[in-house]
């Protein structure tokens, strides 16, 4: 699908986005493997947790999804094995921390997923599982399809060789299963949703230092407010941001601490955000964010503020090709490996809008400056799409993005809510 998206008039308003992809998934996969019954209010119905319900429904899982909340029936960890290959679509998140749950389960599953999930490297996640105890087999010793043959597992101490919350999550899942403490040592912390949510639901886990420690255990299911995302909330504050006269609220926004890097660049390029807490303490932070729209200028992205920032790199590159001076991204060669090569999607669609864009194997440098009309790819990749979709309300011309529809990925009613912005 196509969308043309034009350039806009200052954007006003107050609104909410649709629930937190990373939280949905964990509630999902956690209260799946918990006792009792989780409620998840806000769940974030989009391509993505869809497919990790659909994964778990073929491992047993009774899941009821009639009202305004889902509800999962917890299996105390034991889970049956499936009669067909799980598929866990476009989603990393999925394939990943369902990985870690099947490597603690006596039997032997399959999992892949669509042709941009296939080019995505597995053995981040299978080598740490095998350590465990776990026989993983990948496509070519790293690709999906992932055939895990579980049980029997050990806890082991792991520290991660790069900078992922995935695979952090997964080790820990699978450390729900393993005779002894586990440990995962991040020297670059990561989101920690995953950490959280496991201790709200009673599993004893601490951190100390750089190292995340659990024992194993049954999580007690409970309820669970998924907020807004601020992962999508980006797009639109990124946009208000650097439109003149604007001025957006988001309420219900996530403002877990791992996951507002974008906040604090978009204050360094120099536009008003503000934030406000609504709900605060062990579990998940929740507020409204404020931003005021004006001139940006160009910044430096990198080191330890990567990670708090990896899924909104699209749409800050996007404000970087419109801010004064320059803007270099480094350390973020996992931007390669997401839904996309995202550093040479970001690049080939600036250029095609009359950016000057230098790519480097980490991130790239981009000299601001106009955007200007044209047509871009999103290669299928939503945060790409949006990211362009920004790009088109900031250009001096109209800007076409094929492969629109990827946005269902995250985002569900994403031009919708463009559009309501636009015209309030
Ligand atoms: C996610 C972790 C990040 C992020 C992804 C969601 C998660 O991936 O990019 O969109 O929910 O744990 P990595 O762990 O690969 O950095």
């Amino acid at each position: 699908m196509d969308v043309t998206v034009r350039p806009a008039a200052p954007i006003r308003g107050r609104v909410r986005v649709p629930g937190d992809k990373s939280i949905s998934h964990r509630a999902a996969i956690i209260g799946a493997l918990g006792s009792g019954r989780t409620r998840v209010r806000g769940f974030l119905r989009a391509d993505d947790c869809l497919h990790t319900l659909a994964c778990l429904r073929d491992l047993g899982v009774v899941i009821d999804d009639a009202g305004a909340e889902l509800v999962i029936r917890g299996t105390a960890g034991r889970l049956r094995e499936p009669a067909r290959v799980l598929d866990a679509g476009n989603s990393g998140t999925t394939i990943r921390l369902l990985s870690g749950v099947l490597a603690g389960q006596p039997f032997t599953a399959e999992i892949d997923g669509d042709q941009s999930l296939r080019r995505r490297p597995m053995d981040r996640v299978a080598e740490p599982l095998r350590q465990m105890g776990a026989v993983v087999e990948a496509r070519d010793g790293m690709y999906p399809p992932l055939r895990i043959s579980g049980g029997g597992l050990h806890g082991i101490t792991y520290e991660l060789p790069i900078a992922s919350a995935q695979v952090k999550s997964a080790v820990l899942l699978a450390g729900l299963f393993a005779t002894g403490e586990t440990e995962v040592v991040e020297l670059v912390p990561t989101r920690d949703h995953t950490e959280r949510m496991l201790s709200g639901f009673g599993v004893p886990i601490r951190r100390e230092g750089h190292g995340v420690t659990l024992s194993p255990a049954v999580p007690r299911g409970g309820p669970v407010d998924v907020p807004g995302d601020i992962s999508s909330a980006a797009f639109l504050l990124a946009a208000a941001a650097a439109i003149e006269h604007s001025d957006l609220i988001v309420e219900d926004v996530g403002l877990n601490p791992t996951r507002t890097g974008v906040l604090d660049v978009l204050r360094t390029m120099g536009a008003a955000v503000s934030t406000e807490a609504v709900r605060d303490g062990p579990g998940e932070p929740v507020g409204t964010v404020s931003v005021r729209g004006g001139r940006l200028r160009g910044t430096m992205i990198a080191g330890a503020l990567i990670p708090r920032v990896i899924d909104e790199l699209p749409v800050l590159c996007v404000l970087a090709a419109v801010a004064e001076g320059r803007t270099v991204i480094r350390d973020a060669a996992e931007l390669r490996v997401k839904e996309s090569d995202r550093i040479g999607v970001l690049a080939r669609g600036l250029r095609a809008l009359g950016a000057t864009v230098e790519e480097r194997p980490d991130g790239m440098e981009i000299a601001g400056g106009r955007l200007r009309e044209g047509i871009v790819d999103a290669e299928g990749d939503h945060r790409i799409a949006m990211a362009f979709a920004v790009a088109g309300l900031l250009a001096e011309g109209p800007v076409t993005v094929r492969g629109a529809e990827s946005v269902q990925i995250s985002f569900p009613g994403f031009f919708e809510t463009l559009r309501a912005l636009r015209e309030s």
